[in-house]
C-alpha cells in the first residue's frame, strides 16, 4: 500500500469509499437511496476547496482504498463552502427531496443547515479532518500512515491543533484516534469531539 496526494481522477472512488464506510464505519450502501449524497458532504468539498490536504491510500493493485481529508481553518472552510459548495448542492437536493426520516433526508438537512463547530474547540484545534479506509485496507497500518501524513501537512501549514467528530458508537475508530494521540473533548448528540495539538515542524518558529 502507498500514500499519495489526491488527484482529480480519484473523486468517484473516494465518494464510494465514503459510502462503504458511512454507517459507523460499516457499509452504508443499504441506507441511502442516493449513493453520492454522503460523499458530497464529507468528501467533495475537501477535494474542491482543500486539495493540498487530501491524501489517498492505494492498495497493492494501485486502486484507491482509503483517504484522509483535512481543512486547515474550519471557520474559513465553512465560509468557502457557503460560497462555492453548498449553493449548487442545495439546488440539486432541495429540502423534501427525500422522505422525512430517511437517511438521505438527514444528509439533505445538513446540506441546508451545516453543523457549526464549537468555538471553544476551534480556539485550540482550528483544523478538522475525516479519514476512511475500506475494510480490506484496515488494520494493517494504513490508517496510521494516512493520519501521520495529514498531521505533518497540517503542522507544515501552521495549524496548532486538529479536531474531529466521531459517532460515539464507533468504538473502533475512537480506539484508533486515542492511539493516534487524540483526546476526548466533548460529547453531544451522539457525537464525540476529539482533538490533538500539533507541534511546529523543526526549523519553524515555536519548534522544540
Ligand atoms: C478507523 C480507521 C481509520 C483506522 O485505520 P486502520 O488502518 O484500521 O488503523 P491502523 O491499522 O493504521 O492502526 C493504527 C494504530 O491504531 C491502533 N488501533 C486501531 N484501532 C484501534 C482500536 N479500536 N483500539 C485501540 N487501538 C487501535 C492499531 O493497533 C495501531 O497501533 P500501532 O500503529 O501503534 O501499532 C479504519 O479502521 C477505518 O477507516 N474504519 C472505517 C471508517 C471509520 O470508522 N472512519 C472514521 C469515521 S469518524
Amino acid at each position: 500500500m502507498a500514500i499519495r496526494p489526491y488527484a482529480p481522477l480519484d473523486v468517484n472512488r473516494l465518494y464510494d469509499v465514503c459510502l462503504r464506510t458511512g454507517a459507523d464505519g460499516e457499509d452504508a450502501r443499504g441506507l441511502y437511496r442516493d449513493p453520492r449524497l454522503l460523499g458530497s458532504v464529507y468528501v467533495g468539498p475537501y477535494l474542491a476547496l482543500e486539495p493540498g490536504l487530501a491524501f489517498v491510500l492505494d492498495d497493492d493493485a494501485g486502486h484507491a482504498c482509503g483517504y484522509v481529508l483535512g481543512a486547515r481553518d474550519t471557520v474559513a472552510f465553512a465560509r468557502a463552502c457557503e460560497l462555492d459548495w453548498w449553493p449548487a448542492l442545495r439546488a440539486q437536493y432541495p429540502v423534501g427531496a427525500f422522505a422525512d426520516g430517511s437517511a438521505d433526508a438527514e444528509v439533505v438537512a445538513l446540506i441546508h443547515t451545516p453543523n457549526v463547530a464549537d468555538p471553544a474547540v476551534l480556539a485550540a484545534y482550528p483544523s478538522h479532518l475525516h479519514i476512511d479506509l475500506l475494510p480490506r485496507c484496515q488494520g494493517t497500518g494504513g490508517g496510521r500512515a494516512l493520519m501521520t501524513r495529514l498531521l505533518a501537512a497540517l503542522a507544515e501549514v501552521g495549524s496548532p491543533g486538529v479536531h474531529l467528530v466521531v459517532s460515539s458508537t464507533n468504538e473502533r475508530a475512537i480506539g484508533f484516534y486515542r492511539r493516534m494521540g487524540f483526546a476526548d473533548l466533548a460529547a453531544s448528540g451522539g457525537g464525540l469531539t476529539m482533538g490533538r495539538r500539533l507541534e511546529p515542524p523543526p526549523g519553524q518558529p515555536g519548534a522544540h
